[in-house]
């Protein structure tokens, strides 16, 4: 299948059908054979590119984000520079917090502050769900992208197969996207954000709408509301309605949290709606802080909502990714929420993630982002750690643990593309 002429009008049953097609970015998401290993990177286009930072001295990052022209070079630049596999859309997990009503700004050396950081019900209730459509930059800088690579590349030698880049939209969990809001900003113990999920008390509210470890089918539609339900309800992942006299606490915040997670859980369906909509291949999940949660916490109070959340993007008809860092114990949790892939940091060695996965989904990683700095022959021989012990399995992407950290050099970069490209499991 070509998708010059379909990409932007599928419908889901199209995109489930034949989504992986002729990408095999996204052929691997769905497990299926592909040539080659497909490879991309966490934070391709950041600060240790000159590229980037020459628009970055002209423009702030909101403003990249908010200019879709912008966001759509600066994407578009550093899958090419790179000859990646797929290209994530430059733009930022907070975005979201301007239409909900909460004001942020990030300041040098500091990342992201968050002014008002949300800690009460009150502050819960007021929180807007009303206004994604303000956040649509990003599906405009979607749709450039998609439009600049509407041609399948030429194939990589004489047996190889034109390839379609895979384009990737993302967002945060409810979680990650929770602990920036409650703690103002990067947190060290999640304090706060942890006191208001405790605060909701025991939670037989939060009830999973699966029976614990079968992952839903793709498309299931949740228990009291589809994917297409607006606005999202209490009941999509059994919990119990506003106003409900049901509550194991008698704390006036004990529903802050459950509340919390719903409005993040509608926001999140809208925004990743509209990059589907503009064309994006795959939805990232990023739960980059999920790692500061014990299993029991994480089942608790993440694992309902971020398993909605994941039903509604697949019933959209595309594959989800769902990452985070420092997940060892939490895999097969995560593994619940039925995400097609999981994103492994680079603390668990490849094969042991997967197989902790039951090798259910495909995995996506997991090389440590400072071995980017290491001499050449170290890093080779990481490189071909990680995809030996792939062994030749469907449904491996290769990417870092995490994100790219400035200063890292470009060429080093480059050479790990090459290396995945020419490996062979000998
Ligand atoms: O190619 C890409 O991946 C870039 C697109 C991208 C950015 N942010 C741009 C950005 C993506 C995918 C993100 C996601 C993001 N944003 C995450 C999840 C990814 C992860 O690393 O786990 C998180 C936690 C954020 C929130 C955020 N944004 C923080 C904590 C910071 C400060 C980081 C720092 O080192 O200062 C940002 C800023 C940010 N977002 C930068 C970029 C390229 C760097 C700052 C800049 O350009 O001024």
């Amino acid at each position: 299948m070509s998708y010059t002429s379909t990409r932007e009008n599928r419908t889901p049953a199209e995109r489930l059908g034949e989504i992986g097609g002729s990408s095999r970015f996204v052929r691997a998401c769905l497990r299926q054979p592909v040539d080659r290993t497909p490879v991309w990177f966490l934070r391709q286009a950041g600060r240790y590119m000159p590229e980037y930072m020459t628009v970055r001295q002209h423009h702030s990052l909101l403003d990249i984000c908010r200019t879709p022209d912008i966001a759509a070079e600066v994407t578009i630049t550093a899958a090419e520079r790179l000859d990646v596999d797929a290209a994530i859309i430059f733009a930022d997990l907070l975005l979201p917090f301007t239409p909900m009503g909460v004001d942020f700004e990030f300041l040098a050396g500091e990342g992201p502050v968050i002014h008002k950081p949300i800690r009460t019900l009150d502050q819960v209730v007021a929180l807007r769900t009303d206004r994604v459509d303000e956040l649509s930059y990003v599906a405009r800088a979607i749709e450039k992208v998609v439009a600049h690579f509407s041609s399948p590349r030429p194939p990589e030698g004489p047996n190889g197969n034109p390839d379609q880049l895979g384009i990737i939209g993302f967002c945060g969990a409810p979680f990650t996207l929770a602990s920036y809001m409650i703690e103002g900003g990067s947190s060290r113990n999640y304090i706060e954000t942890k006191r208001l999920m405790y605060a909701s008390g025991t939670p037989s509210r939060f009830g999973l709408t699966t029976e614990p470890g079968a992952p839903p089918s793709r498309g299931l539609i949740a228990k009291g509301g589809g994917p297409t339900a607006s606005p999202v309800g209490y009941k999509g992942w059994g919990i119990e309605p506003e106003g409900s006299t049901i509550s194991t606490t008698s704390s006036p915040d004990s529903k802050a949290w459950p509340l919390l997670m719903e409005k993040l859980v509608t926001v999140l369906t809208g925004y990743a709606q509209q990059q589907v909509e503009a064309g994006a291949d795959v939805i990232q999940i990023f739960d980059s802080w999920a790692g500061a949660l014990s299993v029991t916490d994480y089942t608790e109070f993440c694992l309902a909502p971020t398993t909605e959340l994941v039903r509604r993007i697949q019933a959209m008809g595309v594959p989800v990714i769902y990452f985070g860092v420092d997940t060892a114990s939490l895999l097969p949790t995560m593994r619940k929420t039925g995400v097609d892939v999981i994103g492994l940091d680079w603390r668990v060695p490849l094969d042991t993630g997967w197989r902790s996965l039951g090798y259910t989904c495909a995995v996506q990683g997991n090389l440590d982002p400072i071995t980017l700095f290491a001499p050449s022959e170290v890093l080779k021989s990481r490189v071909d750690e990680i995809l030996r012990s792939a062994a030749g399995r469907s449904g491996h992407i290769f990417n870092l643990g995490h994100g790219i950290v400035p200063g890292t050099p470009v060429e080093n970069v480059i050479d790990v593309v090459r290396w995945v490209k020419e490996f062979k499991l000998s």
